[in-house]
């Protein structure tokens, strides 16, 4: 990729639809934090803390992800861990970030709903400032109980207003997406959007993307490549307009490969496929990376890096409006 490029990929305006904010915790900011909460995490420095980052699949990721997050107490933590990301968004050219968080990943270590939702929304109050336009999308933990994911949509609903959809993510395996059903379409009865995750290479990749697709009623599925598994399901996504939020780089980390020719593939069979970063503190980058890493694997041209750009502006929840808006702006930058 050559450093045109990457110019080129910067200023494409984008949208991030795909990332998790505790995923945004890089090693200076995790030791910061300890310091400030006085929390011993076991590691002094930015080299041991990413010496832990040993993994090779989404349970072993899952297993280091979580006890990190035990740094984060205070309203102010999840300002500040908001604010960095939606600066490195901004370098980016992402003009629209929704931004996944863990509600139950904190009220289950004891830290009130209230102490996340409003540090995070303090941020997102600033991101006009940035360039950027941002909204919270809340997710379910599937390794956690319907009920508890209940509880958790109705702590949610006094806050209703700062949260544009909801989510499903951790561990997929035993953990299937109509486990959910009900709280989804709880979820949807209040107004929410609805996304879920389906992870690659999942012991029911398939079966799991049918569910969402006809018992959930998702509008985009999160990474979600095997589908390509089963061209009924990729032909009803396509006339559905789905939307496809894929992260090359995770992929690299939580399976064999980054999943490329996969991500191409849809992309060039009509598919609303979009490049994001899930947890760029640990997967080496953020959404400019990805497009440069999915780019330079698959040799693809500003043609297609546009396509995955307008494809994410397309698909995300912003006034529409606005969205065309950055599609002018995106037309202007291809044209020039
Ligand atoms: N939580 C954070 N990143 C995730 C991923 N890639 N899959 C499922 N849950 C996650
Ligand atoms: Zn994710």
């Amino acid at each position: 990729m050559s450093s045109i490029d990457r110019e080129f990929i910067d200023a494409l305006p984008k949208a991030e639809l795909h990332v998790h904010i505790e995923g945004t915790l890089e090693p200076e900011l995790k030791l910061e934090l300890a310091r400030r909460n006085g929390v011993d995490i076991g590691q002094s420095t930015v080299e041991e803390v990413r010496a832990t980052y040993a993994f090779t699949d989404l349970t072993s990721f899952l297993a280091v992800y979580y006890p990190a997050m035990e740094v984060l107490v205070t309203e102010q933590d999840f300002h500040d861990l908001a604010l960095g990301y939606l600066r490195r968004a901004a370098a980016d050219g992402v003009v629209r970030a929704e931004i996944f968080f863990d509600p139950q990943a904190h009220t289950s270590r004891g830290v009130p709903f209230a102490t996340v939702i409003d540090g995070l929304w303090s941020a997102i109050q600033e991101a006009p400032s940035l360039g950027v336009d941002a909204a919270l999308i809340m997710c379910f933990l599937r390794d956690h109980s319907a009920e508890s994911a209940r509880e958790t949509l109705e702590a949610s609903l006094p806050y209703r207003e700062k949260i544009v959809g909801v989510g499903l993510d951790s561990d997929e395996r035993g953990n299937p997406p109509e486990k959910f059903a009900e709280v989804f379409a709880a979820a949807q009865e209040a107004g929410y959007r609805l996304t879920m995750h389906c992870d690659v290479d999942q012991e029911q990749s398939i079966a799991n993307i049918a569910t969402v697709l006809h018992t959930i009623g998702v509008e985009r599925i999160d990474h979600g490549t095997n589908i390509l598994e089963d061209p009924a399901l990729v032909a009803e996504a396509m006339q559905r307009g789905i939307g496809f939020t894929c992260c090359p780089l995770s992929n690299s980390f939580v399976s064999d490969q980054m999943k490329g020719e996969e991500i191409t593939a849809l992309l060039r069979q009509g598919a609303k496929v979009s490049l994001a970063s899930d947890d760029p503190a640990y997967f080496g980058g953020y959404v400019g990376d990805n497009y440069a890493a999915l780019a330079a694997a698959q040799q693809l041209g500003r043609e297609e890096l546009a396509l995955l750009a307008r494809n994410s502006l397309e698909i995300s929840w912003a006034d529409q409006a606005q969205v065309a808006r950055w599609l002018e702006q995106l037309d202007a930058v291809v044209a020039s």
